[in-house]
């Protein structure tokens, strides 16, 4: 049996974990494949363009699991009432190719991004930080303040978005973290003065330039999420310039990160390598630092290992027949049909 999780079984996850909690026992999943990163088959996704979005297939194993996840990128969606990202995926046994688990990847999406944007910045910002910027307030802005809030200690965000309704609800659903304060701007360069890290997490299917480089002070850390296709930015290349950056997997990054606007060669590190000491993260307290995340399928393996333990652990979800049981003889896959009833409906069709 395949153990099935659809989004009210994982809402009651979250809710029996804890937000908190949930965000920093996947950080350390996150943290722990990044750091076992030559065990496992990478490749950048595989993705299917049309004009309005994307739809993309995000493959990766190890020796003993194989994940998978399908995402789509479709920023004018809101506007009929749809989410601009929606995904689900699977776990599976790499011995067997039996799927161990089947599950929905949206809110998990939501908190994979986070605790991964959380666990960069732990690293790259200054380690005094206590401020963040939030550019852009939909479906990803929550998940990222709390990890932010929960994992670096960040105590005061300030918000804009270009819609003002996003900017409200974001203020409201934070409105339970008592030690979180959230100021609202009426700009993006009016949120950014000052902060310790910036966070860009808009969605529009063009070259935008959300951050400038009059905006962007020495020692900021910058946690660009949302330019994550090609022809889908957020940064100018100014600040990538002057900037020490930072990616999940280049071959992926330099064809859909913010670094697309740059030279093939221009350096950049892998964050794997920062984790293990292979690289230095940030050199100088005034140095700008850039995660130029576009979302890596490694850190869906995680999430989706942290799934299925944990559902399991505490008995959520349900058993599905998503591939045949087939005890009593493994090549008689016609006889799943029930023999009798299946020529029958043949006659009825004939
Ligand atoms: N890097 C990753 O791993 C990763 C993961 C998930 C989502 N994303 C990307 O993050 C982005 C946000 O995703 P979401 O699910 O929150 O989308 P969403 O549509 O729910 O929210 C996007 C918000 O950005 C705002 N916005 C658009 N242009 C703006 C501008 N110029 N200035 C300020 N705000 C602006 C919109 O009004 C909206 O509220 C998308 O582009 C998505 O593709 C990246």
């Amino acid at each position: 049996m395949t153990r099935f999780i659809d989004t009210d079984t994982m809402a009651t996850l979250v809710e029996t974990v804890g937000i908190e909690q949930l965000l920093t026992e996947l950080c350390q999943f996150i943290e722990h494949d990044y750091k076992r990163w030559d065990q496992f088959d990478k490749s950048a996704r595989l993705a299917c363009h049309s004009d309005i979005g994307v739809i993309e297939l995000m493959p990766t194993a190890d020796k003993q699991q194989y994940g998978f996840k399908y995402v789509n990128g479709h920023p004018g969606n809101t506007q009929k009432g749809l989410s601009t990202v929606m995904a689900f995926g699977a776990l599976a046994e790499v011995a067997t190719g039996y799927p161990l688990l089947l599950s929905e990847l949206t809110i998990s999406t939501a908190f994979r991004t986070a605790a991964t944007s959380a666990m960069t910045a732990r690293v790259l910002a200054r380690p005094e930080s206590k401020s963040m910027a939030m550019i852009g307030c939909g479906c990803q802005s929550e998940f990222q303040a709390i990890a932010f809030h929960t994992l670096l200690g960040i105590t005061e965000i300030r918000a804009f978005d270009i819609d003002p309704a996003s900017i409200r609800k974001f203020v409201t659903n934070l409105a339970l973290f008592p030690n979180l304060k959230v100021i609202t701007a009426s700009s993006t360069a009016e949120a950014v003065k000052g902060a310790d890290i910036v966070s860009t997490i808009t969605a529009d299917k063009t070259y935008a330039t959300i951050l400038t480089p009059d905006m962007v002070e020495p020692g900021m850390h910058i946690n660009a999420i949302g330019g994550d296709c090609p022809g889908k930015t957020e940064i100018h290349h100014e600040i990538l310039r002057r900037g020490k950056i930072f990616v999940e997997y280049e071959p992926q990054t330099r064809i859909e990160g913010d670094i697309q606007q740059l030279e093939a060669d221009h350096p950049v590190t892998e964050f794997w390598q920062v984790l293990t000491g292979d690289s230095s993260g940030r050199d100088s307290a005034e140095q700008i630092t850039v995660f130029d995340s576009v979302g890596f399928a490694m850190e869906d393996f995680s999430m989706l290992r942290y799934l299925h333990k944990t559902a399991l652990e505490l008995n959520l979800g349900e058993d599905i027949s998503l591939v045949p049981t087939m005890d009593d003889d493994p090549k008689n896959l016609y006889a799943m049909l029930g023999n009798g009833r299946a020529a029958t409906t043949i006659r009825r069709v004939a």
